[in-house]
């Protein structure tokens, strides 16, 4: 049984880093004329109305895109970024969110393709919405994970992997390690791109000295917190983990990682780059 639902998080400060990065991977990729696959393991439901909690607490979104809307001191890649999410708006006002599928979208050719997977019934039925008519793009009800080794390597053998699975199950934290091994060995020069949640430190510890001895070659780490690491105390920072990261990534990340710690972290940001594994 999913319980984990989207909608609450999206526009947080994990999916501003984890978009901004997945824009900046795609723009980079676009370059050059030929195809590619943009592959979602974990799509969710493409598109996420913002409002108010329930509860009255305040919205994630609020701390996150929203902290980010109306300022006009961006660096350029992250101005890039808000300004897709502007053209999802459709009035001055923030009051939608695009998931990872939508920003895909707008940046892919008509030779692209992608395949978007969710297992959720209700965020599966929007997704299957909001897609339809786009012959480029197969929505499909199917474990992510499996689903990627299962369509890799691609015809076109180039692409973007997105893997965002919400961690709700703790095998989560094995599975993308074992998924990431085995997509490697398929299609080695794809590039991978791993979302991962920072609550617990030593999980994360743990997930990259696997990934370091996995055997995969050139990984690059971006982080982004937005309180020191409190174990018990929810999500205090997110990052990415890119394999086969395009080479301009982490030096244009570095200054944008620095304001958004600034902007979002309001006195507790922080920010890291690392890479894992080199050439
Ligand atoms: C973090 S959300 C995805 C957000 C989306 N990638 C974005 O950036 O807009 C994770 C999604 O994965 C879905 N999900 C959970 N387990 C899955 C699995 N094994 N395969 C595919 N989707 C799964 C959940 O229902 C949820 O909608």
């Amino acid at each position: 049984m999913l319980s984990y639902r989207h909608a609450f998080h999206a526009g947080n400060f994990a999916d501003v880093l984890k978009h901004l990065v997945q824009v900046r991977i795609l723009r980079y990729l676009l370059q050059k004329e030929k195809p590619l696959l943009y592959l979602d393991t974990h799509a969710g439901a493409g598109d996420y109305k913002l409002g108010a909690t329930p509860s009255g607490k305040a919205a994630e979104f609020e701390s996150g895109i929203g902290r980010l809307w109306s300022r006009d001191d961006l660096p350029e890649i992250v101005a890039d970024y808000v300004a897709l999410v502007r053209r999802f708006n459709h009035s001055k006002k923030l009051t939608h969110y695009p998931g990872s599928p939508w920003l895909a979208q707008q940046l892919l050719r008509p030779v692209d393709r992608m395949v978007l997977h969710e297992l959720h019934p209700a965020d599966l039925a929007q997704l299957q919405e909001t897609f339809r008519g786009d012959r480029r793009c197969r929505v499909r009800a199917e474990d992510g994970f499996a689903a990627c080794l299962a369509l890799l390597p691609p015809a076109e053998r180039r692409g973007l992997v997105l893997l965002d699975p919400p961690y709700e199950l703790k095998e989560d934290y094995q599975r993308v390690v074992d998924t990431l091994t085995g997509a490697y060995q398929r299609f080695a020069t794809g590039t991978y791109a791993l979302w991962y949640p920072v609550v617990e430190r030593r999980r994360i510890d743990r997930l990259e000295k696997a990934l370091s001895a996995s055997g995969i070659r050139r990984i690059l780490l971006l982080e982004l917190g937005i309180a020191a690491d409190r174990p018990g105390h929810g999500m205090t920072a997110s990052g990415m983990v890119v394999i086969n990261p395009p080479f301009s990534l982490a030096t244009e990340m570095a200054p944008a990682l620095d304001y958004l710690a600034q902007t979002l972290g309001v006195g507790h940001g922080h920010s890291r780059i690392v890479e894992l594994v080199g050439e």
